[in-house]
């Protein structure tokens, strides 16, 4: 599968209404929403109050991404706010198979996400529970860092994981993510890209979200 999923960390915040529009034009499958909290990361963005605003004009599934210590608190508030994929960070998580399932009870599709330091082994006991694996290819907290080359290795490793544990699961890359890579790690077995700076910064945003999924 080869689905783009856009970063709205790289929108414009004082327009994000004209920029969802766009992406709702566009090729795009999925809208990448990016939450922090200033603690699991130490950068802070937003939370329920716009994700609310982008559901109202979004017509693709909200991919949300909690950068957020503790993630199975706000399981329902995200699920109000609109919602459709919600990742939680294992290194974020006491309790994964708690959150997991608490994640799919209120109806959404769920996922784990791994920092670059995190190894794929370690979802030999939850990969079973995914829809998704996010594997971040840049240290979270920012838009517009180097992608780490490492993650071809991760995306392989995690091909063979979800081949033996769970195939329907799909694989998603963050971080760094742009036209010179993209063939590579939907080479490697990615199924989902996330991209912020690639697309907002480019002088056609459409545009590169079609190239990045050729
Ligand atoms: C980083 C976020 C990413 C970010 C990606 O912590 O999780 O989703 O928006 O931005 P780019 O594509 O610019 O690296
Ligand atoms: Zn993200």
């Amino acid at each position: 599968m080869k689905l783009i999923s856009p970063s709205l960390l790289s929108a414009n915040f004082g327009n994000l209404q004209h920029d969802i529009e766009m992406l709702n034009a566009s090729e795009c499958d999925w809208l990448h929403v990016d939450v922090m909290d200033g603690i699991f990361v130490p950068n802070i963005s937003f939370g329920q109050p716009v994700i609310k605003h982008i559901k109202k004009y979004a017509r693709k599934p909200l991919d949300v991404h909690l950068m957020i210590m503790d993630p199975g608190r706000y399981v329902t508030d995200f699920k109000e706010a609109g919602a459709d994929i919600l990742t939680v960070h294992y290194e974020a998580c006491t309790h994964l198979d708690r959150t997991l399932h608490a994640i799919k009870d209120a109806g959404m599709k769920c996922g784990v996400v791994l920092n670059p330091a995190t190894s794929v082994a370690l979802l030999e006991d939850s990969v079973q529970l995914c829809d998704v694996v996010l594997l971040m290819s840049v240290n979270p907290g920012f838009g517009g860092q180097k992608f780490i080359a490492n993650t071809y290795n991760k995306v392989r490793q995690l091909r063979d994981l979800i081949a033996h544990k769970n195939p329907d699961c799909l694989i998603e890359v963050d971080g760094g993510v742009n036209v010179d890579n993209a063939p590579l790690l939907f080479e490697a077995g990615a199924d989902v890209l996330v991209a912020g700076s690639a697309v907002f910064s480019s002088a056609d945003p459409a545009e590169t979200i079609k190239n990045l999924k050729k």
